[in-house]
C-alpha cells in the first residue's frame, strides 16, 4: 500500500510504525506542539494525502478538508472527543471520521476518581500550605474536606468513561449513585446507578457531580446559573468531559458565593484557560491541564488506534472508532 499520511504532530511510536510497516509514507508536523492552523492548510496544500491523522486541538472544518484536496479518505483523530471535526463537512466529501474510544477509558477514570479525591480532600490546599510553610501543628479544625463513603454521587454521562469512573468509586461505599444520560442503560445495574431522566433533578440530589459526557449542542452549558442553583451549597464538581459543559463566569460566581463547594476541572472553556483567569486563584477549585488520557500506556494505544484506524480505511475495513 502505497498510500500517503499527514500527522499533525510528533507522537508516540505504535500508530506510525503501523502504518509504515504496512507501506504508507508519513509526513509529520515536527514538533510535539500543536501545528499552527495556517501550516496545517500550507502543508496539506503542498501534497496530497490519503489520510490525516489530527489531534484535538486541530481544528478540521472545510477549509482543511479543500487544502487537502478530493483525495483524503480519511480522518483520524487521536482522542475520543471529536468535537473538532466538522462532521457535515466530512460527509459531504465521503470522508471518513474515525476517534481512540475504549484505550483511554481506564486512564480517564483513573484521572477523574484522583481529581475528586483531590478536590474533595483539599490536597492543593495542603500541599500549597507544606510549601509556604504554613503547616505549623495539626490542628482538628484545618481544611477538613469531604469524603464519598455514605454521600450521593452522580455521574452526568453514563459511557463508557463514566461508568468506569461508576466502578471506581463504588468501593468507596457512597450512600446512592444516580446518572443522567439522553437514555436510560441497562449496565448501569451493574454499579447500581439509578436513572435520572431530568438532569436537575439529579443535581438536586449529589453530593458528588461527575462529568463524563461528550460536548454535544445539548450538553453545551448544561451546567450554568440555573442548574448550580439547583445543587447542594456543599456539592462538589468534578469535569473530565469537555469545559463546555460547563459556563465558567456562571462555575466561578457559584464557587466564590458559596453556592456550591468546590470544583475539580481537568477540561476548560477555554482550553487553556488563561493564568488570569479568576477560576485559577480559587482555593475551591483545582484545574489541571486536561490529563485525563496523560499515560503511557493510553497513549500508546491511542498513538496505535488512530493509525489502525487509516490502514482499516484505506483498506476498505471497518475501523475500530468509526465515527461517521
Ligand atoms: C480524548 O481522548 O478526547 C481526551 O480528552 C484526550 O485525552
Amino acid at each position: 500500500m502505497s498510500h500517503k499520511v499527514y500527522v499533525t504532530r510528533i507522537i508516540q511510536k505504535p500508530g506510525p510504525a503501523a502504518l509504515e510497516a504496512a507501506g504508507c509514507t508519513l509526513t509529520y508536523w515536527e514538533s510535539a506542539d500543536a501545528i499552527p492552523r495556517e501550516e496545517l492548510i500550507k502543508n496539506l496544500k503542498a501534497d496530497t494525502y490519503d489520510g490525516l491523522l489530527c489531534m484535538l486541538t486541530d481544528k478540521i472544518d472545510g477549509e482543511v478538508l479543500d487544502a487537502a484536496g478530493p483525495q483524503l479518505k480519511v480522518v483520524s483523530t487521536m482522542s475520543v472527543g471529536y468535537e473538532h471535526i466538522d462532521l457535515e463537512e466530512c460527509k459531504k466529501r465521503k470522508i471518513t471520521v474515525t476517534n481512540t474510544p475504549n484505550v483511554s477509558t481506564d486512564s480517564v477514570a483513573e484521572l477523574t476518581v484522583s481529581l475528586l479525591l483531590m478536590t474533595a480532600r483539599r490536597l492543593k490546599e495542603g500541599v500549597r500550605a507544606v510549601k509556604a510553610g504554613k503547616f505549623t501543628e495539626w490542628k482538628p479544625t484545618w481544611l477538613c474536606g469531604a469524603e464519598i463513603t455514605n454521600r450521593v454521587v452522580g455521574i452526568f454521562g453514563l459511557g463508557r468513561i463514566g461508568y468506569g469512573v461508576a466502578r471506581r468509586i463504588l468501593p468507596f461505599g457512597p450512600k446512592k449513585m444516580l446518572y443522567h444520560d439522553v437514555v436510560q442503560v441497562s449496565f448501569a445495574a451493574d454499579v447500581g446507578a439509578e436513572y435520572r431522566e431530568n438532569l436537575e433533578d439529579m443535581l438536586r440530589e449529589v453530593d458528588f457531580l461527575c462529568i463524563c459526557c461528550n460536548l454535544t449542542p445539548q450538553t453545551r452549558h448544561r451546567i450554568n446559573k440555573n442548574t448550580l442553583a439547583k445543587m447542594k451549597k456543599t456539592a462538589i464538581i468534578v469535569n473530565s468531559g469537555r469545559g463546555g459543559v460547563i459556563e465558567h463566569n456562571d462555575l466561578c460566581d457559584a464557587l466564590q458565593n458559596g453556592v456550591i463547594a468546590a470544583a475539580g476541572l481537568d477540561v476548560t472553556e477555554p482550553e487553556p484557560l488563561p493564568k488570569e483567569h479568576p477560576l485559577v486563584a480559587l482555593d475551591n477549585c483545582v484545574i489541571l491541564p486536561h490529563m485525563g488520557s496523560n499515560t503511557c500506556d493510553s497513549r500508546d494505544n491511542m498513538s496505535l488506534t488512530a493509525g489502525n484506524n487509516i490502514l482499516n480505511v484505506l483498506q476498505s475495513k471497518k475501523p475500530m472508532g468509526l465515527v461517521a
